[in-house]
């Protein structure tokens, strides 16, 4: 599998511990990743109870163009739409980010199988994904989930999503409204808009 060469340098180095803490140390480490590194589908949830609320409410977000959409309920590979984002956490590999924020990474192809980040434009406000070349710029994490570990957090909220309408295409596109102010100066004033949540719909495991 072809990883974007990022998972590779993402494994810290731990030194100057001992050996039994370092042994105890990895083994939490390790469950912890385990559990990180679950592969899910993000599906959309809206609160409000607005009309628009059926172009989005239970529908699964799918890549296209470097870009994340609304896509069909239940979307599964090959969707015509996009390819259905498949993700996992895991640290994003930059050392000058301190603390290193946890990064969420999608798979966006099959053959041959690719992965990048997704992250957020720092000139845009849309939700994109791309190489590690191609996001370092922009926002990158902290991405998380809630406590229960069913809502997707980005710099510890999840409030602040929003599927944008495209007027000509009808195509909803995912936003992060970093200012807490309804994409002004990003997004034309008049498209339509819902606050949306994300949500991990975990993945079956292959059989073993
Ligand atoms: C990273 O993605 C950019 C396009 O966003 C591409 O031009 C570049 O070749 C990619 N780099 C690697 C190492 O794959």
């Amino acid at each position: 599998m072809v990883i974007g060469l990022l998972l590779v340098t993402a494994i810290p180095a731990v030194t100057g511990i001992s050996q039994a803490m370092h042994a105890q140390r990895t083994r939490e480490e390790r469950l912890k990743d385990e559990k990180r590194m679950k592969r899910f589908n993000i599906d959309v949830v809206c609160e409000d109870e607005g009309s628009l609320t059926k172009e989005a409410d239970g529908k699964r977000l799918v890549l296209k163009d470097d870009r994340v959409w609304i896509g069909p309920e239940m979307a599964m590979q090959p969707c015509p739409e996009g390819y259905v984002a498949e993700c996992f956490y895991i640290e994003y590999p930059d050392t000058e980010r301190n603390p290193v924020p946890l990064g969420l990474v999608s798979q966006v192809q099959d053959d041959p199988p690719l992965l990048n980040w997704i992250y957020v434009d720092k000139d845009t406000m849309e939700l994109k994904y791309g190489n590690k070349s191609a996001s370092i710029q922009h926002h990158v994490g902290p991405w998380d989930w809630t406590a229960d570990e069913v809502g997707i957090t980005f710099d510890k909220k999840r409030k602040r999503f929003v599927a944008v309408e495209n007027p000509k295409t009808h195509k909803w596109q995912v936003y992060y409204d970093m200012n807490n102010d309804g994409l002004v100066g990003y997004v034309p004033q008049q498209r339509r808009g819902i606050q949306i949540y994300l949500k991990r719909t975990l993945v079956p495991e292959p059989e073993a």
